[in-house]
């Protein structure tokens, strides 16, 4: 932005003969009536740019051109740094990122973000646009200095391909015509580097990675596996494995683009047949067996943060990972990386477009590689599961060498590991128990601040259910964190711990054919969610026992608000740790309005409707 990034694009558009003549006709109209003497290539990308001013849409404007050697699409991203989340769409498919720098101001922190995230996103091939030379009198001393200093900042940079162009991109100094301005300069003009810069090697041809998109069944007699090459070649008759599983079979046929094809690469979408009938699934990866990726589950990773909501650490994710879909959390944020300086800091959250070390602990692994080897099965994205947006952007590494690789023999370890536990069942059914008890058990869930007045109603309840005949029993946060989870702190993490421990003893407490009232703040939603997935959807029966804060510090039965004001109780709900409240609870509790009996009321009332109690 401001280093003439508009006007850059508008050149290479106009001296490659891109632009129509009648576009050209009205833009030179346009540049007259703005007072211009010569034609402001800015004002063909201006449209865009009045929209990001006014903040309608910021993305990423994606631009097609081509010359008689080669096509283009140029992503046009925002620098500012409130935008890098735009830069990381834009730049993820990149063979090329080109930087500009204002020759008069010289190496900004931001040139410095620039080339930090694009070689952070892999981007192989870098340009270095010096520009604006016409306002430094076309000097060899400003550009050396430039070049050298920034020279200095990227050999800290993995990308290789640096390369410095002095230009004028307003007058059309070596964009795409050579300029007679500087003879010093024996490089290539812009465009004759980028019809020229190697590319075919910056595709992973080596490694290949199928992950499977659709499983296509039309007849009895077909059975294929779509998806999109992530990289490597496939050959028909290729022995080939399916992940995780891994059972051999060979390629019988490739089908792209409905025609049988000897060979695929990327990103070509193909079906792939195989000899045998192997038993294969969307999120599923077919690779060589000789060349095969990790199996992860605990993964660590350079994230970018996108979402305006910072990272909570501990709370649950989405990880889409290539076309697999998992539920994890961030465990650790090792550090956060200034990106206009490389330094790193301590952190324990990210905000948006802060970029950070992280360790995620997946619920499934994933079938994964270094993003330095392999920019498809080495990223992944993480959404926000209350929101569904994109709330940051992975790269995997690999520092320790910690990940095993998902080799057919490793697969049948973990397979045998898994396969020494088995389950058993009784010889009695659940309705059997329910004959005997006289209900269906379920988990009556509180949950809501301390001192709103959880457990006096969980104890009303299971008095209330008791006189009635039904056999109860209370889980209570103070109680439990006496003896099962005595180890057990209020971190995020250990909360967490907290909710799926007793998640798991009501579980079996149902199983036994007891009605659970479990009464714990359980603040968070994601860790109620998952409560909620253990003990089984129509078990589970939520209520909200709603107190505003300051009711409850005015309340404040046991002095704990009083002491976690003074900062004596750090990570207290409500005051210093969060408290998200159910959207939609299947009972909710005023509990400033309601009395305990009338509480109890409501929570029967919604037993028997469910058909729980008869
Ligand atoms: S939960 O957040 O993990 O669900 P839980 O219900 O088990 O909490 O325990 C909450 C009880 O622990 C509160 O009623 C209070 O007596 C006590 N407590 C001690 N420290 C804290 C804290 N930092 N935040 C909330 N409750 C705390």
């Amino acid at each position: 932005m401001d280093d003439g990034k508009s006007t850059l694009i508008g050149r290479l558009l106009h001296d490659s003969k891109n632009i129509y003549e009648d576009h050209l006709a009205s833009l030179a109209t346009d540049s007259r009536n703005a007072g211009r003497d010569k034609i402001d290539f800015a004002m063909l990308t201006d449209g865009l740019k009045s929209e990001r001013e006014q903040g309608i849409t910021i993305d990423v404007a994606y631009r097609h051109f081509s010359t008689p050697k080669r096509r283009f699409i140029i992503a046009d991203t925002p620098g500012h740094e409130q935008y890098t989340r735009n830069m990381v769409s834009g730049a993820s498919t990149a063979n090329l990122a080109i930087i500009l720098i204002d020759a008069r101001n010289g190496v900004l922190t931001q040139s410095r973000r620039h080339g930090f995230i694009a070689s952070l996103l892999g981007i192989p091939h870098l340009v270095v646009a010096i520009n604006k030379m016409d306002l430094v009198d076309y000097s060899e001393d400003v550009f050396k200095s430039i070049s050298d200093e920034y020279r200095e900042f990227s050999a800290k940079l993995p990308t290789r391909d640096v390369i410095f162009i002095p230009m004028s991109a307003f007058y059309g100094d070596n964009v795409v015509m050579r300029s007679d301005k500087m003879p010093w300069y024996d490089g290539p003009p812009l465009l004759s580097h980028l019809e020229s810069v190697h590319i075919a090697s910056d595709q992973n041809l080596i490694d290949f990675r199928l992950p499977v998109q659709y499983v296509l069944r039309p007849n009895q007699d077909f059975r294929g596996f779509a998806g999109t090459v992530a990289s490597g070649v496939v050959r028909v008759g290729n022995e080939v494995v399916a992940l995780p599983s891994g059972r051999i079979s060979r390629v019988q046929r490739i089908i792209a683009a409905g025609e049988d094809v000897e060979h695929a690469f990327p990103p070509q979408s193909v079906t792939l047949c195989l000899d045998d009938e192997i038993d294969i699934s969307r999120g599923d990866m077919i690779t060589h067996p000789a060349n095969v990726p990790w199996l992860a589950g605990d993964i660590e990773a350079l994230i970018i943060w996108m979402d305006t909501r910072p990272l909570q650490i501990n709370r649950q994710y989405i990880i889409k990972h290539t076309t697999r879909t998992v539920r994890g959390r961030i465990s650790e944020i090792k550090y956060k990386i200034d990106p206009n300086t490389l330094h790193r800091q301590d952190a324990d959250s990210l905000q948006l477009n802060e970029i950070g070390r992280i360790n995620a602990q997946l619920m499934r692994p994933i079938l994964c590689d270094e993003y330095a080897n392999n920019r498809q099965t080495g990223s992944f994205i993480i959404i926000d599961p209350q929101t569904n947006f994109t709330a940051g952007a992975g790269m995997v590494i690999d520092r320790s060498h910690k990940y095993e690789r998902a080799t057919p023999q490793y697969l049948s370890s973990q397979k045998s590991a898994a396969s020494n536990l088995t389950r058993h069942t009784g010889h009695v059914s659940i309705e059997e128990r329910e004959r005997l008890f006289g209900h269906s058990p379920v988990t009556v869930w509180l949950t809501g601040l301390s001192g709103s007045g959880k457990s006096t109603l969980a104890y009303a309840v299971e008095k209330k259910l008791t006189e009635k005949g039904h056999a109860c029993f209370v889980l209570d946060g103070d109680n439990v964190r006496h003896g099962l989870n005595r180890d057990l702190g209020f971190s995020a993490e250990d909360r967490f711990e907290n909710i799926r421990r007793v998640a798991e003893i009501a579980k079996l407490m149902n199983e036994s054919g007891l009605i659970v009232i479990a009464s714990f703040i359980s603040p968070l939603k994601t860790d109620r969610a998952n409560a909620r997935e253990i003990i089984g959807q129509g078990r589970f029966v939520e209520v909200f026992v709603d107190a505003s804060v300051e009711l409850c510090e005015q309340r404040d039965p046991k002095g704990l608000y009083a002491r976690a004001r003074k900062g004596e109780i750090p990570d207290f709900t409500g005051i210093s740790a969060p408290y998200d409240p159910p959207e939609s609870p299947a009972v909710r509790i005023d509990s400033g309005k309601s009395t305990v009996a009338q509480g109890v009321k409501s929570i029967l009332a919604h037993l028997r409707q469910m058909r729980v109690l008869s």
